[in-house]
């Protein structure tokens, strides 16, 4: 071995240990992640129903994409990790007061303000976790999730005001999951709807505009998305 391969061992060693504690701090933030998913579930009685389906509708929309949409980039890989994900979507709600997120009924304005907080205050969350960390695929995700799900295809959503394209695909995937199963559930301040009016709610606009690529994956998933939720329901 030469001295130059000597001298040039010490920086990759210090590579390779940088590159060591970054996969195990990940590994931690990752656990400590799911961690604050079951708080969210334990804070809200149907949450743990409702996680469970999400993931399961991001899921099937995600496959449907990939194959519908072959340049979105999409793998079977990275729709597991977004519909993983996906159960994350609502941890800013720990932030949330009791009175607010378990109010049986219509939110006041002022209310609705401080609901949609949740989004910004699960970013800074998950942020602060991250301190300076390079977030791993997985975890990118999850901020998108986390922050951009209520932004809507035309820019009329929240917290950003997003519009089009600008708008991260998972983040769109698990909107639009999130939406028809906030339809066909009952809520504390609603009745669950029939599938089939879910369905034309979320087609007629009612849940806001979505993109029209995802808009048509939907359709596609109707029966699948159908199914899903009779065997969930059952379960
Ligand atoms: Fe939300
Ligand atoms: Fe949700």
């Amino acid at each position: 071995m030469s001295d130059d391969n000597v001298r040039t061992e010490s920086p990759e060693q210090r590579i390779e240990y940088l590159e060591n504690r970054n996969r195990y701090l990940i590994e931690v933030v990752n656990n400590i992640v799911d961690i604050l998913g079951t708080v969210v579930e334990f804070r809200n009685l149907d949450s743990g129903v409702h996680v469970k389906r999400t993931k399961a509708f991001t899921r099937i929309m995600g496959m449907n994409y990939m194959k519908l949409e072959p340049d979105s980039g999409l793998t079977e890989q990275t729709v597991n990790e977004i519909s993983y994900a996906s159960a994350l979507h609502d941890i800013g709600k720990i932030a949330i007061p009791d009175s607010i997120l378990m109010k049986p009924g219509k939110l006041t304005k002022d209310e609705f303000e401080i609901m949609k907080t949740h989004t910004t205050k699960g970013d800074e969350i998950l942020g602060g976790i991250l301190s300076g960390l390079e977030p791993d695929t997985y975890l990118k995700y999850c901020m998108e999730i986390i922050r951009h799900h209520h932004e809507k295809y035309d820019g009329r959503g929240y917290p950003d005001g997003l519009k089009g394209d600008e708008i991260p695909l998972s983040a769109q995937l698990v909107s639009i999951a999130d939406c028809y199963d906030a339809l066909i559930s009952e809520r504390v301040y609603k009745a669950a709807y029939p599938k089939d009016t879910a369905f034309d709610m979320i087609c007629g606009g009612e849940c806001g505009i979505f993109n029209p690529k995802i808009m048509n994956c939907f359709m596609v998933s109707r029966e699948e998305l159908e199914r899903e939720a009779d065997r969930l329901e059952e379960s």
